[in-house]
């Protein structure tokens, strides 16, 4: 019999590795996984590691002000409200009610209520009311709602930028189909629109880079704004 582990196997156990040594997650972020399980919302959330990842570039970026594009159980809005200087925001857009309720409980346990707002309602109407509030500049955005609305949120996001801006976007890879121009996937145009954008786009200089571990194959994409116009 072949023990040979399967690469997804090998790739949680590293997750495993690294996150024991390195990712301490307290009770509240346990809690915030547990209660979105419990309420059948779908396990989208950022792998433990990623968080860390996230709060560490907030952390970087000396994040006063922080947009969060797609809240779901708030698991992500914790770990980065968590990196904020003191005084520091973060505003979480959230399309579904009920993902907004169970984020604000979630959020309300890991005690950073104080600095975090959850907006109901489409991601695209919150972000033009945030441009024509002059809601900005944010110094990190994360952009992890419905993919195919990625062009959008990162015009918008472009809108609500200043030089020096972090502009992050979550799953970006799709189990590799990123490169398959020919799928008729929305997710994957929509991703495909969003990175030519930022190919095309003077204002900022970008990367990707492809993940593995237990949420499987996928990555990032990050922006950094050097220009506002
Ligand atoms: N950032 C979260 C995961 C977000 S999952 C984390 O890592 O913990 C994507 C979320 O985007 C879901 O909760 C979904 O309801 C929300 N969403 C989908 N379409 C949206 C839209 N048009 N506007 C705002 N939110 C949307
Ligand atoms: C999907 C969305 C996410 O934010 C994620 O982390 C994984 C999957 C999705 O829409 O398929
Ligand atoms: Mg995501």
């Amino acid at each position: 019999m072949d023990n040979t582990p399967s690469p997804d196997e090998t790739w949680a156990e590293v997750d495993r590795y690294f996150m024991d040594r390195l990712v301490s997650e307290d009770r509240a972020l346990d809690e915030a996984i547990s209660a979105s399980d419990e309420a059948g919302m779908p396990s989208h959330h950022v792998a433990p590691n990623q968080g860390k990842m996230l709060h560490l570039l907030a952390r970087m970026q000396c994040a006063e002000s922080i947009l969060e594009i797609g809240t779901l159980a708030g698991y992500s809005t914790i770990w980065l409200a968590r990196a904020l200087v003191p005084g520091g925001r973060v505003v979480s857009l959230e399309a579904d009610r009920e993902h907004a309720a169970v984020a604000k409980a979630n959020i309300e346990r890991a005690g950073v209520a104080d600095r975090v707002e959850v907006i109901v309602g489409p991601a695209a109407s919150s972000l033009r009311q945030l441009v024509s509030e002059e809601a900005g500049p944010f110094d990190l955005i994360f952009i992890d709602a419905d993919k195919p609305s990625n062009p959008e949120y990162l015009k918008h996001s472009l809108e609500l930028s200043r030089e020096g801006t972090l502009i992050v976007a979550d799953n970006v890879v799709r189990d590799g189909e990123v490169a398959n121009a020919e799928s008729d996937d929305p997710k994957v145009q929509g991703v495909r629109r969003f990175t030519d954008m930022l190919a095309e786009d003077p204002r900022v200089t970008a990367t990707a880079i492809q993940t593995v571990g237990c949420k499987g194959y996928d990555g990032f994409a990050m922006a950094l704004v050097t220009d506002s116009g």
